[in-house]
């Protein structure tokens, strides 16, 4: 695969347009903090969404400030000092130099200059943008640092007044996505792919979850994935009605379906797929008729997705669909309108689920990008958000009985199934991205098991 990298030019574009946007402010991003895991091992290091998007920097320890006001320093990047010592145990720095040459900064300092720098960039501007909330110590500092401007306003009548939350204006942008984001993405749902397929050919029964998993692992990062971009789901049996199980280390039992939600990371963006397949090649009867129940749904509410629709409307649309079938299949008893408003109703209440949120628990889509389920608001005013070119979302129904489910015919107990892809708004309608791994019926049944040369 040709190798594919976010470019200088791409970053710079993203901070030009926010610094449009903050016009009179300054913005302050810190970079994600790292966590020990024990003693003096740390938890792996993934850089802040919204710092990466911004500076293309991965390092911890590092503060990003974009300043558009200063006359000449309007992306400052604080970091890590060189240091040859710690170099060798924890790998290359970027230094100050590196960061202004490497990553485009205007001005660069080392992290130990910024209670005496960020004053300067922040003395002309009249509100800060920052996100409190995600690292507690950096939030103390900020507000040390309002403290000292409220003394400045009253000595000079200059300086910032208000801190205000940038995800608004930031999140905005990151919602819609740009021709080298959706190249990234589409690497990223490609990686994802390939995992999928190798588990599919993985699979018989007798195989632990585990070995799935290893098994799309492997092919992540074969093929240039650095992580996961959420715990991969690989859940036999009863164990796919569990929406976030991901202990994965059970025996797959012929007759199981498996339910794999695993996505790949790459370039910061990531995939979110999941299929639903017969652990033994071949679904049976009762597992075939909700398997398609769901297909019907997932293919419905896709075609919903255009230019124009709202966001809720493939929900909507697969949420009747699974109603009417339940109905059908005796798994739920009443009308249909009146389940699906009570299902709706049900929506964050503490009570037993209603309606059709017994056996759907969740929502049709989430947008999809950079994290998995993706910055952007759902609604505006009150409204659900209209879908425009560029937006990635997923569309992934779902039926969960749970084997101890009241009133189920015991046939259906114990049955699990997503079936989920990544979908891209176009002008004439969308894409789907992930189409790569089958999903029907009789293409599932064909390849299970099946080695890709058709050994
Ligand atoms: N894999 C998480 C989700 O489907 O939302
Ligand atoms: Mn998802
Ligand atoms: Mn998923």
């Amino acid at each position: 695969m040709k190798p594919i990298t976010l470019s200088i030019n791409e970053t710079r574009q993203r901070r030009e347009d926010f610094l449009r946007r903050i016009g009179g402010g300054i913005a302050i991003f810190p970079a994600a903090p790292t966590a020990i895991r024990n003693s003096d091992v740390e938890h792996e290091y993934r850089q802040d969404t919204d710092f990466y998007y911004l500076t293309g920097f991965e390092e911890p320890n590092a503060v990003a400030v974009l300043a558009p006001d200063h006359p000449e320093h309007r992306f400052v990047l604080f970091v890590q000092p060189k240091d040859r010592e710690r170099e060798v145990w924890t790998g290359w720095r970027a230094g100050d130099e590196g960061a202004k040459r490497d990553y485009g900064a205007d001005a660069a300092f080392t992290m130990d200059k910024l209670d005496e720098e960020l004053p300067k960039l922040a003395e002309k501007a009249n509100r800060i943008y920052y996100r409190f909330g995600s690292d507690p110590a950096f939030d103390e500092r900020l507000v040390g640092l309002m403290r000292r401007f409220q003394r400045q306003r009253q000595r000079e009548g200059t300086g910032p007044t208000s801190v205000i939350d940038p995800a608004e204006l930031l999140h905005e942008m990151r919602l819609i996505k740009t021709p080298q984001e959706i190249e990234l993405l589409r690497r990223a749902i490609d990686i994802t792919c390939e995992g999928h397929l190798a588990a599919i050919q993985a699979l018989k029964p007798g195989a632990y979850e585990y070995e799935i998993e290893a098994a799309i692992g492997y092919a992540f990062r074969k093929n240039g994935s650095p992580r996961c971009g959420y715990a991969s789901i690989v859940g036999a049996g009863a164990n796919a009605t569990v929406l976030h199980y991901t202990v994965n280390n059970c025996r797959i039992e012929d007759g199981d379906l498996l339910l794999i939600d695993a996505g790949a990371e790459f370039g910061y963006y990531t995939g979110d797929v999941t299929r639903t397949l017969p652990a033994g090649g071949r679904f049976t009867e009762d597992q075939a008729v909700l398997y398609q129940l769901v297909l019907d749904a997932q293919l419905a509410a896709i075609e919903a997705i255009r230019p124009g629709a709202s966001f809720v409307e493939p929900h909507d649309i697969a949420v009747r669909i699974l109603t009417e079938g339940m109905v059908r299949l005796g798994l739920l008893e009443g009308d249909v309108e009146k389940l699906i408003e009570d299902g709706n109703k049900f929506q964050n209440q503490p009570d037993a689920p209603a309606g059709y949120k017994k056996f759907y628990l969740h929502r049709t889509s989430h947008w999809l990008g950079m994290d998995v389920h993706d910055a952007g608001p759902y609604k505006v005013a009150d409204e659900w958000r209209r879908l425009v070119p560029g937006m990635v979302m997923t569309v992934e129904p779902g039926l969960y009985i749970s084997e101890d489910a009241e009133g189920v015919d015991p046939r259906y107990r114990g049955i699990g199934i997503r079936i989920e892809d990544d979908v891209l708004v176009t002008e004439l309608g969308n894409e789907v991205l992930s189409a790569r791994v089958p999903k029907s019926i009789e293409e599932i049944e064909r390849i299970v098991g099946k080695s890709r040369n058709g050994a």
